[in-house]
């Protein structure tokens, strides 16, 4: 993977953190994009990485962002679409905000990205598209329509795209995480966490680092077949064919 270049979007904190780490230790040069937590933002950029803070569900922040880590970096080879937000709420109590604020960002904010890098993967001839989906867009979970429609989206996406990108040397692929001691399953509320960690087979929930080795696997030169494909890594909690 030297010489790649690679984005990671929701870059600085948890699963997209542990992927940075990953492609960089593959020898890519990796940007990182943050939305908000500047503490992160800097450990980020101590460590080494190019980090740079946009929204990903505004198509003109991206536009530019990704203009300006082209020109620091160079054309993005590897774009791992990362950045995701939950509003939880049955349905019957969602708000519009809630849902729209989920989709935008989630689902848009992968539209947005890979928009932007699209063109020059092909044009170059290699390009790998990696989207962070979730166990609750393969099987739903109560409290979270927004997210799980949104997460279910980028896997229509991923497979969508990996057959117009096929023939030019650009594969798309999904990862489905299980759920994953990072920041955004700290904020379930414990007993309903507790339920869902007896329901994992393997007894624990995973770690960000499980999730990047697979990431970092799919964005080397050896996976240029697997395309199109949703990588359950889930510690056995769902299992489908
Ligand atoms: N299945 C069936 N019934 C359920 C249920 C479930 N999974 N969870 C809750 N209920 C029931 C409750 O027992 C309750 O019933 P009673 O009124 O009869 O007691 C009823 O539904 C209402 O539940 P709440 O009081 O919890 O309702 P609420 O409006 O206060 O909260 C909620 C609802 C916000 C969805 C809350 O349950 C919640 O936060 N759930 C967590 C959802 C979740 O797993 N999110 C994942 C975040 S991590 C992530 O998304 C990463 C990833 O990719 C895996």
């Amino acid at each position: 993977m030297a010489g790649r270049i690679a984005l990671v979007t929701g870059g600085t904190r948890g699963i997209g953190l542990a992927i940075a780490h990953a492609l960089r230790a593959q020898g890519a040069s990796v940007a990182v994009v943050y939305n908000a937590n500047e503490a992160a933002a800097q450990k980020c950029r101590d460590e080494g990485f190019l980090a740079v803070k946009f929204d990903v569900g505004d198509f003109a922040q991206c536009q530019a962002a990704v203009r300006e880590v082209e020109t620091r970096l160079g054309g993005i080879d590897i774009l791992v679409n990362n950045a995701g937000i939950t509003r939880d709420a049955t349905l019957h109590k969602m708000t519009p905000e809630a849902w729209n604020d989920v989709i935008r960002v989630d689902l848009t904010g992968a539209f947005n990205m890979t928009r932007q890098v699209i063109e020059g993967m092909r044009s170059r001839g290699f390009g790998r598209v990696i989207n962070i989906a979730s166990i609750n867009g393969q099987k739903g979970q109560f409290g979270q329509t927004n997210y799980a429609a949104a997460k279910a989206g980028l896997i229509g996406f991923t497979k969508s795209l990996a057959q117009e990108g096929a023939r030019a040397g650009v594969t798309a692929n999904a990862i489905a995480p299980g759920y994953i001691a990072t920041d955004m399953v700290a904020a379930v509320p414990p007993a309903v966490l507790d339920k869902i960690k007896s329901e994992i087979p393997v007894a624990r929930l995973g770690q960000p680092e499980e999730i990047a080795r697979c990431a970092a696997f799919l964005a080397s030169d050896d996976a240029g077949f697997i395309t199109g494909a949703t990588f359950a890594i889930n510690g056995g909690q769902y299992l489908l064919g």
